[in-house]
């Protein structure tokens, strides 16, 4: 959504962008610092906290959002450089009315312990499901070719951007296995 005006373009003097950034199915039409990143974007002026910084230098994953379906992390990112994109945080997994499979799979097999990570923990495995459901390999591949399986080694594998504090790893490889195999 442009409301009729620019959006990439320098404001105010240059310290500022317009940005139009769809985010959870919404459209915004934002001026943004030009050294605002997306995460600070989506809780700071979206009131998107479900989002969280936990290292803002990319190395915890708990800011883990999904970029045009791809899962990224927030804290490293511009938004300015964003113009066009749709992005997708933990508020929009959910329908309007109940909680995803992959949510409903974190509550039931006790995937988090003070939820802090839980967020980044569940964009990230909704994009590694998707990225396994494309078959693409990973560093634990022995062939880089063939049908991915879902091994516990592949969840650690694909999941080990996300760290957490509580170390619910062993749940949250469940849960994900289990959102896994109702697809
Ligand atoms: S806050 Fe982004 S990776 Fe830690
Ligand atoms: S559940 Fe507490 S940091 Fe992961």
């Amino acid at each position: 959504m442009r409301s009729g005006r620019e959006s990439g373009k320098p404001a105010d003097g240059g310290w500022s962008s317009r940005v139009a950034l769809t985010v959870n199915g919404v459209g915004h039409d934002l001026t943004l610092d030009n050294r605002t990143t997306l995460l600070d974007a989506v809780r700071e002026q979206l009131g998107l906290t479900g989002s969280k910084k936990g290292c803002d230098h990319g190395q915890c994953g708990s800011c883990t959002v999904l970029l045009d379906g791809r899962r990224v992390k927030s804290c490293l990112i511009l938004a300015v450089t964003l113009d066009g994109r749709k992005v997708t945080t933990v508020e929009g997994l959910a329908g309007p009315d109940e909680l995803s499979p992959l949510q409903a799979a974190f509550v039931a097999h006790d995937a988090f312990q003070c939820g802090y990570c839980t967020p980044g923990q569940l964009c990230s495995a909704r994009g590694m499901l998707d990225e396994v459901a494309r078959d693409w390999p990973s560093a634990v591949a022995d062939d880089l070719t063939a049908p991915v399986e879902l091994t516990d080694a592949e969840v650690r594998e694909r999941m080990s951007g996300n760290l957490c504090r509580c170390a619910a790893y062993p749940n949250i490889v469940t849960a994900i296995r289990a959102a896994a195999a109702s697809r």
